[in-house]
């Protein structure tokens, strides 16, 4: 069953029928201020902090779901009848209500047609400014004059986001509402301990107030809710003026509307003062042509950043993914990291260090300044011993102030993602110095970068266990298994593998022979000890316990392989042999299902204390033997690796988001973004329903193993490698991408239906030896023909 469909041309998602099985969100806004909302409207915005500058509410998880929102009622005021552009919250029956809601780059639209009168709602955020404007467009379809009045609602939140939800006796009454009668705007401000007074406003831009409402109890009424506000039933707000409570903006603009008439009415809530900012912006907005500037730069904006890559490809969802909605979230995770959806309601502000170090990935091709940036802020969260801090808050950052973490919170994997981040940076950027630049650790003293990927090698060098492994320590990539006292991780050992291996290979290639010859010792015995001890006959462990049990071998009780230690066995380049295949052919027959790969198998029944909190979730959830979206990208690249396209291409097929769109029903989420897990056939009901969406590691990995290891351009430190992995059937393909500055348009044909091998290749007309085309041959302008074959 679909809920709506892709509008490649206009790069939409339009949802027709409301009732999604839950919120479909957007994100809009990019600096400062962002808005999360829904198809129908519902969400919040947050300025810098989605944890202490939360603006407007949200209930999560609640009953009834999604409110609040950003809501716009019309009422009728000869038949007393009103209803919301959104279907919800008044939610008419979907008979006599059309509605539609149109998610983009930057904006979301809400549409709708109910009594003869059709209305329109289109709500974004300037690139540069914190507001949201809401555009609303109301026409009289029928053949009789209409007197309408139109109300807006939306609830603020009490700034510190966890208090808000939290701590009522203290919260609610922080706040001072008021009301600039000379200019019409409300005045949101309340005093926290916060250094600074949180201010914002709400108004219309061009016309006028009727009445008002800034005590949400007042406006909504005793035992009402949204669907049915009390001052809409009286016709009226009150002019209700909260000093504590529940602050919120309401407003009533009236108008009539002739037959095939049309009315235009802006509303915008921003940050500042109503009596200073708000006045600036009311008489800036006033002007409809400088909101259709500010609409023009948000799609510039990202007409710009999306502009980098493209793709043709024989399968239209894959295109459709990588070209939009893949890139989209792409961004959207590396702007908010983990911390603000519907899902992570905000008390965990910040960025994870992993998820980060994994985010830029997505975006380096796009935006590789904003990406230097952030990894001088990653790198500044390592501490001088090598590993870093799992979690930080780069917004209110100061040197050694943030958890730090105890030594029993150490993570075995963190600081071994900058061996991943930055080489890739370089690679795609060219940017060697970034290696010179000397950034301060989080503890005491400071260093190159190029040292600090130094200590982070050490430290994973000074924290093996007794087979050799690395320690598990806290967790690894896997939150939930958490190997203290002395467990050793397989997967762990595998990223190291990765990591010494990128680190060689960029001393080689900067000619530091010494640095490259001692990780290359390193590297051999990480290898043997991998050899050693975690083969276990036909797919590799995943680590052992502190007890000395192995973790995910045949000789396991309950779960007995997992999926990361498999596809790293080959992704790390360890064993990109006979086991590596082997481990990937066991991963087929005991792991891979319709909608990709569960992540153990069979799934944990009983908690085991020494393998940790994945044995706690119930089979087919979460860690436990879902089939987590991130973990699945992998199986993609080990496949391509492995050479069998067939394979990467079916594994990419089965959980990419679009091809849900048709079974929504089942899926449940966006069928437009990637979600964290989809849970597993393990589950007694719910094989096949995504949660946790947007926010998510897959996002940046699934754009990775998509178009670096099925369609094969990779960038390395001499150029682009072009190494595709397709399925045979394709007759080829045609890929677009800037490298450093030059624009190559790559046409790829497949004459022989093979899935891997380059037979020839040439750019501008000259033909090259191999598969990497090196930086300094490209001019401006590139066409580069490749043909595949033996
Ligand atoms: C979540 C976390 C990520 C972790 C993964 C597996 O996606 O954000 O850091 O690696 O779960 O546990």
């Amino acid at each position: 069953m679909k809920f709506g469909y892709f509008d490649p041309k206009n790069k939409e998602y339009v949802i027709t029928n409301p009732k999604t099985p839950t919120s479909w969100v957007n994100y809009l806004g990019t600096a400062d201020y962002c808005l999360i909302i829904s198809n129908n409207a519902s969400g919040y915005s947050f300025y810098k902090s989605p944890k202490l500058g939360r603006v407007t509410r949200f209930r999560f998880n609640s009953i009834p779901m999604d409110r609040p929102g950003r809501y716009v009622y019309i009422k009728d005021e000869k038949t007393k009848d009103f209803w919301s552009i959104s279907w919800q919250p008044v939610a008419k029956s979907l008979e006599s209500f059309k509605s539609i809601c149109r998610h983009g780059l930057g904006y979301s639209i809400f549409e709708s047609s109910y009594d003869s009168i059709t209305s329109s709602l289109k709500i974004f955020v300037p690139i540069d400014k914190p507001i949201e404007i809401w555009e609303v467009r109301v026409k009289n379809e029928s053949n009789e004059v209409k007197e309408l009045s139109l109300f807006t609602y939306t609830e603020f939140c009490l700034w510190n986001s966890m208090l808000d939800m939290m701590d009522f006796q203290y919260i609610l009454y922080t706040c001072r509402m008021g009301y600039n009668h000379e200019d019409e705007i409300i005045d949101y401000s309340i005093k926290l301990w916060s250094p600074y007074e949180p201010k914002a406003f709400f108004t219309c831009t061009n016309k006028k107030i009727e009445s008002f409402d800034t005590d949400r109890d007042v406006f909504i009424g005793a035992y009402n809710d949204e669907s049915r506000p009390e001052a809409i039933v009286q016709g009226k707000c009150f002019g209700s003026i909260a000093i504590g409570g529940n602050p919120c903006a309401a407003t009533q603009v009236k108008f009539s509307l002739l037959p095939g008439q049309e009315e235009y009415i802006v509303f915008i809530l921003g940050i500042g003062d109503a009596y200073k900012e708000g006045k600036e912006y009311k008489k800036l907005f006033a002007d409809k042509e400088n909101i259709q500037k500010e609409f023009e730069k948000v799609q510039n904006y990202w007409a710009e950043r999306l502009s980098k890559l493209s793709c043709s490809t024989p399968n239209e969802n894959m295109n459709l993914m990588i070209n939009i909605w893949n890139q989209y979230q792409c961004h959207t995770t590396f702007n908010w990291s983990r911390s603000a959806s519907f899902i992570e309601a905000g008390g965990r502000d910040g960025l994870g260090f992993r998820d980060s170090c994994q985010d830029i990935l997505g975006v380096v091709h796009s935006i590789p300044q904003e990406v230097r940036k952030r990894l001088i802020e990653l790198l500044k969260a390592q501490l001088s011993e090598g590993y870093a801090m799992h979690h930080f808050q780069p917004l209110t950052w100061t040197q050694g102030e943030h958890n730090i973490p105890p030594r029993d919170r150490i993570y075995s994997d963190d600081h071994l993602w900058l061996l991943i981040s930055v080489p890739h940076y370089i690679k795609e950027t060219g940017d060697f110095s970034i290696l010179d630049e000397v950034v301060e650790y989080a503890d005491e003293g400071s260093a190159t970068v190029f040292e600090h990927l130094k200590a982070a090698l050490e430290f994973s060098w000074n924290h093996r266990g007794k087979h050799g492994l690395l320690l598990g320590l806290a967790a690894d990539w896997n939150d939930c298994i958490n190997l203290r006292n002395g467990g050793e991780s397989t997967w762990s050992t595998q990223l190291y593998f990765k990591a010494l291996t990128e680190f060689i290979e960029l001393c080689e290639y900067l000619g530091k022979t010494e640095d490259a010859e001692k990780y290359k010792q390193y590297r051999d015995e990480i290898r043997k000890a991998l050899e050693e001890y975690t083969w276990d006959g036909e797919w590799f462990v995943r680590g052992y316990l502190a007890s000395g049990k192995k973790l995910g071998s045949k000789e396991s009780e309950q779960t007995k392989i997992f999926l990361n230690s498999q596809s790293w066995s080959v992704f790390s380049g360890a064993f990109v042999d006979e086991k590596g295949k082997t481990a990937m052919d066991s991963v087929k027959k005991y792991l891979a299902t319709e909608h990709g790969c569960v992540k153990n198998w069979p799934a944990y029944v009983d908690y085991i204390i020494e393998v940790g909190a994945v044995t706690s979730f119930p089979p087919g959830l979460k860690e436990n033997a879902a089939i987590f979206c991130h973990a699945n990208t992998w199986v993609i690249i080990a496949e391509a690796i492995l050479g069998r396209g067939e394979y990467a291409f079916e594994y990419y097929m089965s959980f990419l988001p679009a091809n849900k769109n048709d079974i929504a029903e089942i899926y449940t989420a966006e069928p437009y973004v990637y979600s964290q897990f989809i849970t597993g056939k393990e589950h007694p009901y719910y094989f096949g329903r995504a949660r946790n969406p947007w926010l998510t590691g897959t996002a940046t990995w699934a754009f990775t193993a998509a178009t670096q290891y099925i369609l094969g351009v990779r960038p390395h430190y001499k150029g682009l490698i072009i190494d595709p992995c397709i399925p045979s059937g394709w007759d080829g393909f045609e890929f677009e991408r800037v490298f450093r500055g030059r624009k190559l348009s790559i046409k790829v044909s497949n004459p022989d239906h093979i899935s891997k091998g380059v037979k020839k290749i040439s750019v501008n007309g000259k033909e090259i030896v191999g598969n990497l085309i090196p930086v300094e041959m490209l001019d401006e302008e590139n066409v580069v023909e490749v043909v595949m074959g033996k």
